[in-house]
């Protein structure tokens, strides 16, 4: 079948093709439905069946009598280390962990936060929740204390696993002294910590509360897989939204192993025991799923890659990775290739390393540029699939379905919906749009397995969300548009989120900061675009009345609070002192007019606002930083 047929069989009998994807995961209960529709508008999948999530990625292939098969390669340019781990150890190494998890009181259902870098152990202290049942939520460690105190504060975890530090190229993130800034800050206080003690620095752990990862496995007996409702969940991970508080993205078990396992063969075209690569991090929603559980529970190989596309040592990297552990698919950001394209624009490098085995590039996480993709596909000679999709839905919207036919690739476009996925260009008043027009894009409901059914603790917040602007649908909070071939374009963001180098941000969690400051009055954040990140945050700060320290001073100290109150990864280096905000007569900041000054787009003066002459001014004040970029 190709894909039209794929599509629309999954359409027509949702159950059929779901129940039928269902079969290639084990159970210990199959569910006696697929669709369980009874709280509409709020859907689950498989909600009566038992199974368990770890058993599913790791177990099951020992079983099967692949134990010596490699689970893990964790390559590590920052540390020069490269380590193996199969099958068979992985499984000892996670039920030896839940094992000690459990003795302390860890079951199913506890919440356990997870704050590690690019090391195999974050992914079995996410493999030993899965085994227990306990809901892991792992945060991204280029996040401050504050993020990861307000994480604690929504998550209420009874323990925090986390490493003693990362490495960045240049600098060790002391990730100790942040979990404990977070946890003081906090008003939950977890049970107790375990550290895992990196050899390039051992943090000093806190007695009564802090563990040592090895010591406190010592002895322990192993922990079973513990079979969980197909509704469980299997984690939460927050992303931004619109505000500083973020939204916890919940993940039922059954449908995100279902969902993820039949993307494997289906979009990603690889078969079990390939090496499959997703040079992401753990703390994101990518990582989630194809760093750690799709490439696990279908039995492939992972790399854990713990460096940079450029700078460890050099923009041949990936290269290497690929043809060192033979990789057939590598999954990554279009920044990634952005920033090696720059370093080394004829591809050299590539031609130094053996790549005859890679099959296959995926890119998603930001807009795949044009120009990006073109240079990928003519420097590495495989399909470069653009594919769509968000910490929501937990795998992709729309893409190329590889293992199924591999469609024309249209430059701009992550290509086609995946079965399961009805997607429509709405308008304000929530008709579908024809082929060509721009709107908003939403997903009829119910969404396919593996999507999100709420928010943690926040169902009235997932409703407002998502559900209440187009009854019946799902908004993504993506603007764009289909052609006439049913290829989707994903231009802009509806609301305040920005993507930094694949990194989902919010601007009104940034403004939130900036305005803290002393001698801020009022300011706006927007994304502006960028030639390596996609997008980059810019701040526009108003002053209070009689601050008259100098510019410079203001907006170094509005940058460091950034950075200590979201932490590195906001990318927030650049601010400007204005008088005013352009806004409309009613008082909403014009932030659509400021990124499309800063862009250098045309636009129309709106009718509403307040004082069209605030434009030259913020035209005037963007020049000074550079912007437009060309
Ligand atoms: N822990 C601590 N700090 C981190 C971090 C982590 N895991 N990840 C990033 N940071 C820090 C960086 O060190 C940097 O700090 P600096 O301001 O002191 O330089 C800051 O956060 C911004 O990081 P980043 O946006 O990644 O920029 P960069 O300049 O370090 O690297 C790229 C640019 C393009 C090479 C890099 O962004 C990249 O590899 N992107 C791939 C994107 C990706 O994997 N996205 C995931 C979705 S698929
Ligand atoms: P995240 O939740 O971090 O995965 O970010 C999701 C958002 O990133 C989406 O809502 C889009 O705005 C953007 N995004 C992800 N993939 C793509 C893509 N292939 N093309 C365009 N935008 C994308």
């Amino acid at each position: 079948m190709g894909y039209r047929e794929v599509y629309e069989a999954a359409a027509a009998d949702p159950e059929t093709f779901w129940i039928a994807a269902a079969e290639d995961v084990d159970w210990d209960r199959a569910p006696s439905r697929a669709l369980f529709a009874e709280n509409a508008p709020l859907y689950e999948w498989y909600s009566d069946g038992l199974l368990n999530g770890c058993w599913n990625a790791v177990d099951r292939h020992v079983e099967a009598g692949h134990g010596d098969r490699v689970a893990i390669i964790h390559d590590s340019p920052v540390t020069g280390t490269i380590h193996r781990i199969t099958y068979a150890e992985l499984q000892d190494r996670v039920a030896r962990l839940a094992g000690a998890l459990a003795a302390r009181g860890v079951g199913k259902g506890d919440r356990v936060v997870i704050y590690m870098p690019m090391v195999p152990e974050a992914l079995e202290a996410m493999l030993a929740c899965a085994r227990l049942g306990a809901i892991h939520s792992v945060v991204f460690g280029g996040f401050a204390a504050h993020e990861l105190a307000v994480r604690i504060d929504d998550a209420t975890p009874k323990a925090i696993i986390a490493a003693s530090c990362g490495i960045e190229p240049g600098r060790v993130v002391h990730y100790k002294p942040l979990l404990d800034g977070a946890i003081e800050a906090a008003k939950h206080k977890p049970d107790f910590c375990v550290i895992f003690q990196r050899e390039q620095e051992v943090a000093a752990l806190t007695p009564g509360r802090d563990l040592d990862w090895h010591e406190f496995q010592h002895g322990v007996a192993p922990a079973d897989c513990v079979p969980v409702e197909g509704n469980h969940p299997a984690y939460v991970l927050y992303t931004s939204g619109t505000t500083g508080q973020p939204k916890g993205v919940v993940r039922p078990t059954a449908g995100h192993l279902v969902a993820l396992n039949w993307t494997m063969k289906n979009l990603y075209d690889v078969e079990p025991g390939e090496v499959f690569w997703a040079a992401s991090d753990v703390g994101w929603v990518v990582g989630h799923s194809y760093i750690c559980y799709a490439p696990l529970v279908y039995g492939c190989t992972t790399v854990v890659f713990e460096g940079k596309p450029v700078g460890t040592p050099d923009a041949g990297t990936f290269w290497r990775v690929i043809s060192d552990h033979d990789v057939k698919c590598l999954f990554t950001a279009p920044t990634a290739f952005r920033a090696i394209k720059r370093e080394d624009p004829e591809g050299r490098l590539i031609g130094k390393y053996d790549l005859s085995g890679f099959r296959s590039l995926f890119l998603a996480g930001e807009r795949a540029d044009p120009a990006t993709i073109e240079w990928a596909a003519d420097k590495l000679r495989v399909p470069v699939i653009d594919h769509w999709w968000q910490t929501e839905t937990g795998w992709c919207i729309a893409g190329n379905p590889l293992g199924i036919e591999a469609l024309p690739v249209k430059l701009g476009s992550p290509a086609v919906p995946m079965p399961g996925w009805d997607v429509q260009i709405l308008d304000e008043g929530g008709h579908p749009l024809p082929a060509g027009q721009l709107g908003a894009i939403a997903v009829k409901l119910p969404l396919p397995p593996g999507t999100l059914p709420t928010l943690w603790n926040a169902e009235a917040r997932f409703r407002k969300s998502y559900l209440e602007h187009f009854p019946g649908y799902y908004e993504t909070g993506d603007a764009g548009y289909r052609d006439e071939d049913g290829y989707l374009y994903i231009m802009a963001r509806t609301d305040d989120v920005i993507n930094v180098a694949g990194h989902r941000l919010s601007t009104g969690a940034m403004e939130e900061v900036l305005a803290s400051h002393p001698d801020v009055a009022e300011c706006a954040v927007i994304g502006a675009a960028d030639p390596l990140k996609g997008q980059v945050p810019v701040g526009f700060l108003c002053l209070n009345a009689g601050v008259n320290k100098p510019h410079e001073e203001i907006v170094a100290g509005c940058v460091k609070l950034v950075r200590d109150q979201i932490g590195p990864v906001a990318a927030f280096k650049q601010a400007i002192v204005v008088d005013r905000l352009p806004k409309t007569r009613s008082g909403k900041i014009l932030r659509g007019t400021m990124v499309k000054i800063a862009d250098g787009e045309e636009f129309k003066t709106p009718a509403t606002i307040d004082d069209p002459a605030i434009l030259d001014e913020i035209g005037t004040a963007l020049k000074r930083l550079g912007y437009p970029m060309s």
